[in-house]
């Protein structure tokens, strides 16, 4: 058993410490921060050796980061949350390092100019805490922030917004996607899925490795690692892809199979509408966990151990961010009604599959929207991420373009967008622009930008 030395502000950060319930203040007023970036670097691909045993919940980590500079520096900043460093290494060099809550501060053996690149290497471990947002709760030990979480001897990971820094150093904002690799070592009665493709099983004693490959770009909140007994069930969606589907064994092989076998038929329904799916693997996995929302993670779907609301429409909503959220994601999280905008709209598209129904799911939205004084889709505040207006108000931009553009120039302009940012990201002024070339009719510009920005909704065009 490894012996863990706790710094002060470790301890005093550590949920599991704490006596029964505690809340976070709940304060509205926090703004989107992007402090957890350093403008300075490129991470190009992280290298995540990880060994974990659910029992003891200890994290052992390596991480390998491949960096570009962006500007000279003389020293970088990583965002990792609650888990003690031991040693990092610049180009295989031993350089000091400093950690503060939240932060670790790297100094390079010298002052390194822009486009230098060179690789980081971090020796961490200790027993991942979740990373609490405002108005979260600790009860009896148990967090529901987002980040590595541990239940009945299994373990998962949710990190939208900033979770990923509970179990690995990274450059933690949408906009700086990088390829992964991830090695995850485990005790032998244990397997581990991951973001991607299952390269090699490796046994050890009393251990295996499996090890992943992301080969597309991906940003920090859609990695994932899951370690759980499973229950693995093959899905051919069409010529050359499969769904592999994992599901806890203390589940049941049946766990929601009315809905993810339905995946066929909806891959099918968003190449039609989009272009080919973005990734090389499709997988989904369910936790044990009782969280209250799915959450898209690259190419591995994850979805909580409890039947949510939704159905259908909501496995179609995860599906469709594989294009809107993960290949073309939000370049800030002030942009993220444009992956959940049209996640939302594809989920109006299947539920619905004919013209008549869709107008009347499309006005009993916006009736609720009016009926609420619903505020703007784009969003400056954390406690806001995830309100109805992302979803709901964000779904109505795109329903007022296509009332006013009609269905043919829509459906250009949904293909165009979708090529032109593919693997990339993408900023609300860019999606406006986009709109207003691709679909020829540059007058979209002002009712989008009040749709997008003002308090006040605008009227609904008539189509
Ligand atoms: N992105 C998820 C979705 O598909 C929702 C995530 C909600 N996250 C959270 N921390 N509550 O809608
Ligand atoms: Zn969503």
């Amino acid at each position: 058993m490894k012996r863990l030395v706790l710094p002060l502000w470790l301890i005093l950060c550590t949920p599991s410490l704490l006596a029964s319930t505690v809340t976070t203040p709940a304060t509205a007023h926090i703004p989107l921060e992007t402090a957890l970036r350093d403008p300075a670097i490129d991470v190009e691909h992280y290298d995540l050796d990880l060994t974990s045993d659910p029992a003891t919940q200890l994290l052992d980590g390596v991480a390998t980061l491949s960096v570009s500079l962006k500007q000279d520096a003389s020293e970088l900043t990583l965002a990792l949350h609650a888990l003690p460093v031991t040693v990092v290494l610049v180009d295989g060099q031993l350089v000091p390092f400093s950690q503060s809550p939240d932060r670790l501060n790297i100094q390079l053996p010298e002052v390194l100019p822009a486009g230098a690149a060179f690789q980081v290497v971090i020796h961490y471990g200790g027993i991942p805490q979740q990373v609490l947002e405002p108005g979260d709760s600790v009860v009896s030990g148990v967090a529901d922030g987002v980040g590595w979480k541990t239940i009945r001897r299994s373990s998962y990971v949710l990190n939208e917004p900033d979770g990923a820094m509970s179990w690995f150093p990274c450059n933690d904002v949408p906009s700086d996607k990088a390829t992964y690799t991830f090695h995850v070592t485990v005790p032998d009665t244990l397997r581990a899925v991951a973001n991607g493709q299952l390269t090699s099983t490796v046994s050890g004693p009393g251990t295996r490795t499996f090890t992943y490959d992301m080969d597309s770009p991906m940003a920090t909140y859609l990695a994932t690692v899951h370690i759980d007994r499973y229950t693995q069930v093959t899905l051919p969606l069409r010529a050359g892809l499969e769904a592999m589907v994992s599901i806890p064994t203390m589940l049941g092989a049946n766990f929601q199979k009315a809905n993810w076998q339905q995946l066929p038929a909806m891959l099918k329904f968003m190449e039609q509408q989009v272009g080919p799916y973005p990734f090389g693997t499709f997988g989904l996995i369910y936790t044990q966990g009782q969280d209250d929302y799915a959450l898209e993670t690259q190419a591995l779907i994850t979805y909580p151990g409890k039947a949510l609301g939704g159905g259908a429409g909501g496995y179609l909503h995860e599906i469709s961010h594989q294009w809107f959220g993960n290949s073309v994601t939000p370049a800030n999280w002030q942009d993220i009604w444009l992956s959940e905008g049209f996640a939302t709209y594809f989920e109006d598209l299947w539920v619905t599959r004919d013209a008549a129904s869709l107008k009347q799911r499309v006005l009993t939205r916006l009736n609720k929207a009016q009926a609420s004084r619903m505020p703007a889709p784009y969003v400056t505040l954390r406690h806001d991420l995830f309100a109805p207006r992302v979803y709901q108000r964000g779904a109505l931009v795109l329903h007022a373009l296509r009332a006013t553009v009609g269905d043919a120039a829509f459906q250009r302009f949904l293909r165009g967008y979708y090529q032109r940012f593919a693997y990339k990201n993408v900023s609300t002024p860019d999606f406006i622009r986009a709109a207003a070339e691709l679909t020829g009719k540059p007058s979209v510009t002002l009712m989008l930008q009040r749709w997008i920005y003002d308090a006040v909704m605008p009227p609904f065009p008539k189509s």
